[in-house]
């Protein structure tokens, strides 16, 4: 029997959401994303991550201005007032403590999204960002650099993976708004027993 909600099903569905409802998350749940963060590997176990929560209205307008929305969608994409993220998760490192802290935002952020789509909460990895002027809004202290955000919200667009048929890995938008997303296929990706 299939198991329920279980991690290889959030894998599949969870894709990149750029348009939320406007319903606030409960911040347990945000409290619950950052603890999936923080449990994730990290090399040599050092650790060197930490997380600023926003939620407050006037901080996540600031932080929206600072953010660079799908860039293959042209004309520009960004959401509308009514479609912003209500909360945004940012992914703050100690980056001299460790040489694999690249390695370990990855494994942090793919946790904290996959905890927010079991959840039933869509979210976007940014670093297209204006890191400076995010370190400024949140004041963050000079020993911990901003390196990345999570948009996180209640979904209010639909996205779908598809198998790479061209050879072009742009995401496209059709006439309902919906996203496609081009994924290598897994036979032109896998190796077995070698080449
Ligand atoms: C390292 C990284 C940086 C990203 N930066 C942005 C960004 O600045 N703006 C944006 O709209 N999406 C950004 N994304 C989301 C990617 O566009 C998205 O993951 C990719 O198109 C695949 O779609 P999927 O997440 O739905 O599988 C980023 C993703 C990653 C992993």
């Amino acid at each position: 029997m299939k198991e329920k909600n279980s991690t290889y099903d959030a894998i599949l569905s969870r894709r990149s959401i750029r348009r939320f409802q406007q319903k606030p998350i409960n911040l347990d749940l945000l409290k619950k994303l950052v603890n999936a963060g923080r449990l994730a590997p990290s090399g040599a176990n050092l650790q060197p991550l930490e997380y600023a929560i926003v939620t407050d209205k006037n901080l996540c307008s600031k932080v929206f201005e600072t953010i660079g929305w799908a860039g293959y969608i042209k004309p520009k994409w960004t959401p509308a007032g009514d479609k912003r993220p209500v909360a945004y998760i940012v992914v703050l490192v100690r980056d001299s403590i460790s040489r694999w802290f690249e390695r370990d935002v990855g494994f942090a952020s793919e946790n904290i999204v996959l905890a927010a789509e079991a959840e039933g909460i869509g979210s976007c990895v940014l670093c297209k960002i204006d890191k400076d002027r995010i370190q400024e809004i949140l004041q963050v202290p000079d020993d911990l650099k901003v390196d990345s955000v999570i948009a996180l919200g209640y979904k209010a667009e639909r996205s779908v993976a598809e198998d790479m048929e061209e050879d072009s890995v742009r995401y496209w938008r059709d006439n309902d708004g919906v996203l496609h997303v081009p994924k290598r296929k897994l036979e032109d990706i896998l190796h077995i027993n070698g080449f």
